[in-house]
């Protein structure tokens, strides 16, 4: 295995998708869980990759990508810019499903109805960013890796602040994040909000 990492290029987008699904499930596969397997890479990957491309990379294994960190530098920003730019066409092709659907479609469906929304906690955060490796890119330093290149390149944009969201079901996920120096801001009922200073 060859692994390097560097800057997202357009042509990285359907793997992008791919590696959001393959991840999807509190860090497993995802697949099964979806009838349209693209709907996750909608919500979760794509639109960083399309409205900040300079600073997501991605990690390739003889030249494959395998990884990828993703993110913004102004998440108000970012979200003004989906409502405009990204929600419009996918609240189209996606209608609200009925309440009774319990499926995951329909979940990440109807998060693209609500939209994204800074939450007053995390308003002195403004940066927010997703990891996701496959898993033989997984326990070798990678993840780690990645997270040195965006966090410096948010400081060199003198981003003040990030902060990320990590479900409560992936335990691996959150002690990798606390490993990397990430404090708790706020514990939700599903998830946890960690953040980081960058000064
Ligand atoms: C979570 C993830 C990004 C971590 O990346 P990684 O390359 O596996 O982690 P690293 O090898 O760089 O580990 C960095 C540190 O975190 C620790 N760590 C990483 N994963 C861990 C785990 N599952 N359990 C305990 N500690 C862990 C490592 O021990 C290491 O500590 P050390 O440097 O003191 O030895 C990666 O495993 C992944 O993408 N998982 C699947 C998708 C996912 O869950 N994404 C996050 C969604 S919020």
């Amino acid at each position: 295995m060859q692994f390097e990492i560097r800057k997202y290029h357009p042509t990285d987008l359907t793997a992008l998708y791919k590696i959001c699904l393959l991840t999807g499930n509190s860090g497993k596969d995802a697949t099964e869980l979806f009838s349209d397997s693209d709907l996750l890479g909608h919500f979760y990957a794509a639109p960083y990759a399309v409205f900040e491309p300079e600073i997501c990379f991605v990690v390739t294994n003889n030249n494959k990508p395998c990884g990828y960190i993703i993110g913004t530098k102004d998440s108000q920003k970012f979200f003004e810019k989906c409502e405009v730019e990204w929600f419009p066409i996918l609240r189209t092709r996606y209608p609200v499903r009925d309440v009774n659907d319990k499926s995951w479609d329909a979940r990440i469906i109807k998060r693209i109805h609500e939209g994204h929304k800074v939450k007053p906690e995390l308003v002195n955060f403004p940066a927010h960013l997703h990891i996701d490796l496959l898993p033989e890119t997984q326990g070798q330093g990678i993840g780690r890796q990645l997270m040195d290149v965006f966090i410096n390149e948010l400081k060199n944009e003198n981003v003040p602040a990030l902060h990320l969201e990590v479900g409560k079901a992936n335990p691996g996920a959150i002690k990798f994040y606390e490993k990397l120096g990430f404090e708790m801001i706020k514990e939700y009922e599903f998830s946890i909000a960690f953040g980081m200073s960058l000064k």
